[in-house]
């Protein structure tokens, strides 16, 4: 048995505590590279999903025709759009505040739809009545389909004078 002091046990004790320091940087090194191939990986699959946009549909079925009484203004909420109907016929617009964006409000009482955020006024028909609104409401497609229900298109505006007759 080797005594303490000789060149063998000297030796020894070196390498074990060199052995360990290696450890020590090959476990670290080990992290490092497998955190790089996880963040590598998150952006591979990140870049090879597709890049969608998933908005509401612009077309949307506003029920039926009898659903909205004559001289009537009604307003779907979900959609931001008001349905109105005349005498004349019957047409869909925008809710829509053309100043800022805001969401106008039908005011039965004075037969006005009023934006609450500047005071603009416009009449059911939709035209500026009172500013700063620099335009009238658009109005948007509405067509009758095959069932008899109404389709509204908002991506598709149309003239006012465009009233769908039911
Ligand atoms: S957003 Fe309607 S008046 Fe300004």
């Amino acid at each position: 048995m080797a005594a303490e002091g000789e060149p063998g046990v000297k030796e020894k004790s070196e390498t074990r505590t060199s052995g360990n320091r290696r450890d020590f940087f090959n476990e670290i090194a080990g992290c490092a590279l497998a955190i790089a191939g996880l963040g590598g990986a998150a952006i591979t699959v990140e870049y090879s999903s597709p890049n969608v946009l998933f908005e509401p549909p612009t077309t949307f079925r506003a029920g039926s025709p009898d659903d909205y009484p004559v001289n009537s203004v009604t307003f779907i909420q979900d959609q931001q759009v008001y349905i109105v109907r005349t005498e004349k016929g019957l047409w869909a617009m925008s809710a829509v505040c053309t100043h800022l964006g805001c969401i106008t409000q039908w005011k039965p009482e004075s037969n006005q739809i009023a934006c609450p955020c500047h005071g603009s006024k416009f009449q059911r028909e939709g035209n500026v009545q009172a500013g700063p609104a620099p335009r009238p409401l658009p109005r948007f497609s509405v067509r009758l389909a095959a069932d008899g229900a109404l389709m509204v298109d908002k991506l598709e505006t149309v003239k006012e004078t465009e009233i769908l007759k039911v």
